[in-house]
Order: C-alpha cells, then structure tokens, then sequence
C-alpha cells in the first residue's frame, strides 16, 4: 500500500492546504475530503462540526491514511482535541503552525487574526499565541465576507478591496506587524489584503505553514517505494461538478480529474 494522508475541509477553500502538501510530500497519495454538502462550518455550532470532523476522520482513516491534516481552521479550531483523543495517527491542524509562524515573524508582538466567526469565537489562535509568548496582543476579526467572494472568484474587485479596508481597519489602528490568515479561503485574497494593511505587514498563511510543519512530522517516516507518481483522490459529499470546476482556482489553475462522491 502506498503511503497515505488524509485532508478535509468543509469544501473547496481547503484545496489551498492540499496544493501546498502535495508540492512539499511528493511521494505521498493524498486523499482530499470536502464536506461541500454541509459547507460552511464557521457559521455553525463547535458540537456540529466537531461531529463532521469525526466523521470525516473515520472515513480516511478506514482508508488507512497514515496521517490527517484538518485543512479547515474552524474544524481545527473546534475539532483538533477530539479528534486527537478519538485516533492513533498524526494529526496536524492549522492553528499551531500558524501561530508559530506569527511569532517567528512578528517584531512589536501585536498580531492580527482574520477568521471566520467560529474560528475567532473559539479564541483558539489568542490562546495557541499566548501560550507560545503569554505577553503578546491578538486582535481578531470576523470576516464572514471573504469566503462568498474568494467562491466567486472576485480575487482582485473593486468590491472585495472596500470590504477589505472595512474588515481590517481595526487591525491598522490597532498597529498589528503581523496577520495570520485564519481561513482557507483567505490566501486567495493576499493579494488585496497586503495592499490594504500595507507591504511592510508580515501576512501568514496556513496552507504554507502547514505543509512546513506536517514535512517536519513525516521527514524519516519509511515509505514504500512506488514507480508511478502518487495518484491522489477527492471525495465530496455533494456536487462534485461544482467542486471540479470552482477548485481549479485554489489549485493555481490546475484542474481536478475525477471527484467522487460520498456518503459519510
Ligand atoms: N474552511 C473554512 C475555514 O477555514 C471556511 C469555510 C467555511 O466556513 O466552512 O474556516
């Protein structure tokens, strides 16, 4: 069997998570689940998508991945203790890495995070922050916005550059050096958010810090030696043509074979 790792998010944002792991493991199949039947999860309740999150993990894990990467930051946010507890293999979220990234980037400790409203109710990045340097300050902010407009594609509007300056003006006036970018979703809006919070800003993003980090976990793990590159997969559990088609995007233009659908 080939070597396996599992990734899910509650769509397609996590597809940013997928592109980065899969540059950086390449010997490694990777199997992609995108709960776009219940998508989003950062409007919902820390019970329900802790739910998804385990359903989801124990459907790759009777696929014998060998590690689970919670691409989505509301699913780690809320999920990541529970799904430690309930499983045997590695499993890696995006907060951690975030946060210590912010923290080797940061030179006046005020550092913004952008999220869902979950991810930011859930106060997992102040903590993750605060217990790697207790005295920093975290000024979070909600940005529901961002994920509709990064589906819709409008990456570089007018539109998204004024929602945009209204999200993050809190974050300028508050002096933040470093933003994390706490969704899936966001990467695809670098762009416009380092011309509104400014060059000198650092921003950071999950997708990369993850890949960074799961790299670090798996280096000397013995893989099994395969001939062929590594086939991935990707499961939805609705709409695998939309999922197909608006993917494309968050995988820099590459376009998805096969998507297959699932039942959880
Ligand atoms: N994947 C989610 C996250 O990173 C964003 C989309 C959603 O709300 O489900 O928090």
């Amino acid at each position: 069997m080939e070597p396996r790792i599992g990734i899910f998010d509650s769509g397609l944002g996590g597809l940013t998570v997928f592109h980065e792991v899969a540059k950086s493991l390449q010997d490694w199949t990777l199997l992609y689940v995108g709960d776009t039947a219940r998508v989003p999860y950062g409007t919902k309740s820390k019970e329900t998508v802790t739910q998804y999150a385990l359903e989801i993990s124990r459907f790759l894990v009777a696929q014998q991945v060998q590690a689970l990467v919670v691409a989505c930051n509301t699913a780690s946010a809320y999920a990541l203790p529970a799904l430690s507890e309930t499983f045997e293999i590695p499993i890696i979220g995006v907060v951690e890495p975030g946060a210590q990234r912010a923290l080797a980037l940061t030179q006046n400790y005020k550092i913004g995070v952008i999220g869902t409203e979950g991810t930011v109710r859930s106060e997992a990045y102040p903590q993750a922050l605060r217990a790697l340097h207790p005295e920093c300050e975290v000024l979070s902010q909600a940005c529901p916005l961002f994920v509709p407009l990064v589906e819709e594609g409008w990456f570089e509007d007018p539109e998204t550059e004024g929602i945009a300056r209204r999200y993050l003006a809190p974050l300028q006036e508050a002096g933040v050096d470093t933003v994390i970018l706490g969704c899936t979703h966001y990467p695809l809006l670098k762009g416009i958010i380092q011309r509104v919070m400014g060059l000198t800003i650092h921003l950071v993003d999950s997708a990369e810090e993850v890949a960074r980090s799961l790299s670090e976990q798996l280096k000397g793990h013995a893989l099994a030696q395969t001939a062929t590159p590594p086939e991935h997969r990707f499961f939805v559990t609705d709409a695998p043509e939309r999922f197909q088609r608006v993917g494309r995007q968050f995988l820099g233009g590459e376009s998805l074979q096969k998507v297959e659908k699932i039942t959880l």
